[in-house]
């Protein structure tokens, strides 16, 4: 079954907003979640199976060897996972969940519509006992939508929230904060600060499909608002923040640009060499983690890295401060 809170229309009306604000923008960008059209959430699948790319196997790693304890400590009745994606590592927690025999529901949200219906086909056949009810929303706009319930665990892994800036991360939290109840979870992927020696590839990858993911961003706009961005024009580059402790991506104009976004009537000019921020990639220590957590209702429970300290996994729970 799926809820549906969010229209194609309205995520129309939000891209042609985040177009016409991030292109008018100095410097220029472009949120991350317009990657994530078919051809771009296939990608991003691909990245996770790159040799450079250690979060997902890193975060699989810890699920694995910890889910029985996250069931036990838990206790869940309602698994929520945010931005579910594929849900292998979903997989990983609901059987953990069902042989401790205490789950009833799983409810993903997320604001694809076609990835969520294809999920909660695959998972309603493959979990009958289950209740599964996917929410078609936004992150923070749609969070109160959640089915009530009492022991949920909200699951946000990947380290997606490493997509937010620290303002957004800090909304974010307090939104999620307000619809729990006190003594209720949440589970957040995060990955680690470490040498950019490893960081950098990991965005920049040999075979060349970060730069594809990147470059997607431009067939986007191109195909939804009938632009006309010439996509190798661009080159795709990842920078280590050390100050922010953020990897960014960007795409870089090879030489001076100009684009038509049709459907905003809309030009846009681009020097050589300048560059369109298309994502942050904020990388974490288990001090900010806790911190951030605290300040938005939130105490830390459990921390767990795999065994070479790449990601960490942190159970959470929901208090009264
Ligand atoms: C799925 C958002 C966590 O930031 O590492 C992968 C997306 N971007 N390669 C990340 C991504 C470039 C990924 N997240």
């Amino acid at each position: 079954m799926l809820d549906i809170h969010i229209e194609e229309h309205d995520i129309d009306r939000q891209l042609r907003a985040d177009v016409a604000l991030g292109l008018a923008a100095e410097p220029k960008w472009l949120p991350p979640k317009w990657f994530y059209d078919a051809r771009g959430s296939e990608l991003f699948e691909e990245i996770t199976r790159l040799p450079e790319y250690y979060p997902t196997r890193a975060e699989r790693a810890i699920l694995t060897e910890r889910a029985a304890e996250i069931a036990l400590l838990t206790e869940a009745k309602t698994l929520v996972e945010l931005g579910s994606g594929s849900s292998e590592k979903t997989r990983l927690l609901l059987d953990a969940f069902q042989r401790r025999g205490t789950l009833g529901a799983f409810v993903p949200l997320d604001v694809s519509r076609t990835a969520l219906a294809e999920a909660v086909a695959a998972l309603t056949a493959d979990y009958p006992e289950l209740s599964v009810r996917g929410v078609v929303g936004d992150m923070i706009d749609d969070l109160r939508h959640l089915p009530d319930g009492d022991n949920r665990v909200v699951a946000f892994l990947g380290g997606t929230i490493g997509n937010l800036v620290p303002s957004e991360r800090a909304m974010f939290l307090s939104a999620l904060r307000a619809v729990l109840g006190e003594g209720e979870w949440l589970l957040v992927g995060t990955d680690l600060v470490k040498d950019p020696a490893v960081l950098v590839p990991a965005y920049d990858d040999a075979a060349g499909v970060t730069a594809a993911f990147n470059h997607n961003v431009l067939h986007v706009v191109n195909q939804r608002l009938d632009a006309d961005f010439d996509v190798d024009a661009f080159a795709h580059v990842a920078v280590w923040d050390p100050a922010q402790e953020w990897i960014e991506m960007r795409l870089r104009a090879t030489t001076a640009q100009r684009v038509h976004v049709k459907a905003l009537d809309l030009t846009v000019e681009f020097a050589a060499g300048e560059d369109l921020r298309t994502e942050i990639s904020a990388k974490f220590r288990r001090e900010g983690v806790e911190a951030e957590l605290a300040a938005s209702g939130f105490a830390l429970r459990h921390w767990w890295t795999d065994p070479q300290g790449l990601f960490a996994v942190s159970l959470a729970q929901a208090v009264t401060v």
